[in-house]
C-alpha cells in the first residue's frame, strides 16, 4: 500500500528547466537569479519593503538579530511552541531565550502573557506564525512600542499568510521566512528577510557573504564580522518558479484544509486548529487527547501508518528539550505548550492531494477515534 506522506514539496518541468538554464549559464553561485528573486519576493509582500535572500531562515532569524544588536545580557522572548531554530539563533547570538506559554486553539504566542514576562534586560520580542495562522500583532507592536522593543517575525511558516489582506513581511519590521523543501514554496534549502529598514539591510548584506564590501572600482574592505549564508543561482531560479506557483499553491492547501474541517468527527478527543482568513495551511496539526483514547500518540500513528496516512509531530514544547532545561526550564512552566507538545498531530496537507486523499486520511481518523483498530 503506498503511504500518503504529511508534505512533499511540489516541483516539475519548469523548476527543472530552471535549474539546468542556470547550469547552462556559468553562474552557478549568488548573482542575477538571486537579485531577482529578492526582487520578485519584495513585489509579491508589498509595502515598499526590500527582501533579501540568504541560505536558512535560521541564518535570516540570525543575522536579523546580530544586526539588530541583539547579544549578550540581551532577553529575547517567544513562543514556547515552535520548531527549535527560533530559540536556537536566539542562544547562537549570546542572548537568552525568554518562553511565553502559547493559545490553545492558535497555537501561536499568548500575547498577554508576554508583559509578564518582561524584565529590563528585554531587547526583542520573536513571534512566530504557526502553521502559516497569523500571529494577533496589533497588540504586540504596540506593547513593543510602548516598551521599545524590536520585533522580529518568525514567519518561516508563513510566506502568503495575510491580515486583513496585506501580506506577513509587508509591516517593515525584520520578517524572516524558510523555503525549505515542506514549506508553501521552496528553494531546497533557502531563507529571506523582508524589512523596510535599508541599514539593516545592509549590515545583513554584509553579514551573508564574509563581511566583505566592495568601492566602486572593485576594491575589498572587510568594515563588520560576516559568515557564509549567501544563497545560490540555482537556488533562487527554483524559487523564482515556485513564487511564480505560491498563490495557486495556497489556494489548494486552503481547500483541503476546508475539506478536512468538514470531514473531520465532532469527537471529545480531537481538537481541530483555528482558521481564519489570510491562513496559508503550512500544516493541518490537530491535538488529539490520547490518554483519553487509551493510546500512545505513537501507536496510534503506527497504525494510520497501517491505514496508508503518514503523520509528523510539530513541535514538542521547546523548553522541555534538554538544552532549555540546563536553563532552568521544566515541566509545568508553559502548559498549553506541553500539551500541544504531548497531543498534536500532523496530517498530511500538500497542494498535490487529491480530495479523495483527505477523504481517506478522515476515514482513518474516525476510525481510530472510534477504538476500531488498522487490520
Ligand atoms: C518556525 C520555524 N522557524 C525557523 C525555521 C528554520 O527554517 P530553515 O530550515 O529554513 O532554517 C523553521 C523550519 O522549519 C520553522 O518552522
Amino acid at each position: 500500500m503506498s503511504i500518503l506522506p504529511f508534505t512533499r514539496p511540489t516541483l516539475g518541468d519548469e523548476e527543472q528547466q530552471a535549474v539546468n538554464e542556470v547550469l547552462a549559464s556559468g553562474w552557478l553561485t549568488t548573482g542575477p537569479k538571486v537579485d531577482t528573486l529578492e526582487q520578485a519576493l519584495a513585489d509579491y509582500i508589498g509595502g515598499g519593503v526590500s527582501v533579501r535572500l540568504l541560505n536558512s531562515a535560521t541564518s535570516a532569524l540570525e543575522a536579523a538579530l546580530m544586526a539588530s544588536n541583539v547579544g549578550p545580557g540581551d532577553e529575547v522572548i517567544l513562543p514556547a511552541m515552535s520548531f527549535t531554530a527560533t530559540a536556537n539563533v536566539v542562544l547562537r547570538v549570546g542572548a537568552m531565550p525568554i518562553f511565553v506559554d502559547v493559545d490553545a486553539l492558535s497555537r501561536n504566542l499568548a500575547v498577554q502573557q508576554v508583559e509578564a514576562a518582561m524584565t529590563p534586560r528585554t531587547r526583542a520580542v520573536m513571534p512566530v506564525h504557526f502553521a502559516g495562522l497569523p500571529v494577533e500583532m496589533g497588540p504586540l507592536y504596540d506593547l513593543a512600542e510602548r516598551n521599545r522593543l524590536i520585533v522580529i517575525e518568525d514567519a518561516a511558516q508563513a510566506i502568503g499568510s495575510q491580515v486583513d489582506g496585506r501580506m506577513i513581511g509587508a509591516a517593515g519590521n525584520p520578517v524572516c521566512f524558510s523555503f525549505h523543501p515542506n514549506k508553501n514554496m521552496t528553494t531546497i534549502e533557502g531563507g529571506a528577510i523582508a524589512s523596510s529598514d535599508r541599514q539593516l539591510l545592509r549590515r545583513i548584506e554584509r553579514m551573508r557573504f564574509h563581511g566583505i564590501e566592495r568601492d566602486a572600482q572593485g576594491n575589498m574592505d572587510v568594515p563588520q564580522w560576516g559568515g557564509k549564508m549567501n544563497l545560490a543561482d540555482v537556488n533562487a531560479a527554483i524559487g523564482l518558479v515556485q513564487l511564480s506557483r505560491l498563490d495557486a499553491f495556497n489556494r489548494r492547501r486552503r481547500e483541503l484544509a476546508q475539506l478536512y474541517i468538514k470531514l473531520l468527527p465532532q469527537h471529545a478527543a480531537l481538537l481541530m486548529p483555528r482558521d481564519q482568513a489570510g491562513h496559508s495551511w503550512h500544516m493541518l496539526c490537530v491535538c488529539i487527547d490520547f490518554d483519553a483514547l487509551g493510546v500512545s500518540r505513537t501507536g496510534f500513528q503506527q497504525r494510520l501508518q497501517k491505514l496508508g496516512v503518514g503523520t509528523g509531530v510539530h513541535y514538542p514544547a521547546m523548553h522541555l528539550f534538554s538544552l532549555y532545561r540546563s536553563y532552568g526550564y521544566g515541566p509545568g512552566d508553559f502548559p498549553e505548550a506541553e500539551r500541544i507538545g504531548e497531543q498534536t498531530l500532523t496530517l498530511p496537507l500538500f497542494p498535490g492531494m487529491q480530495d479523495a486523499d483527505v477523504e481517506k486520511v478522515c476515514t482513518a481518523v474516525s476510525q481510530l477515534l472510534r477504538g476500531e483498530d488498522a487490520p
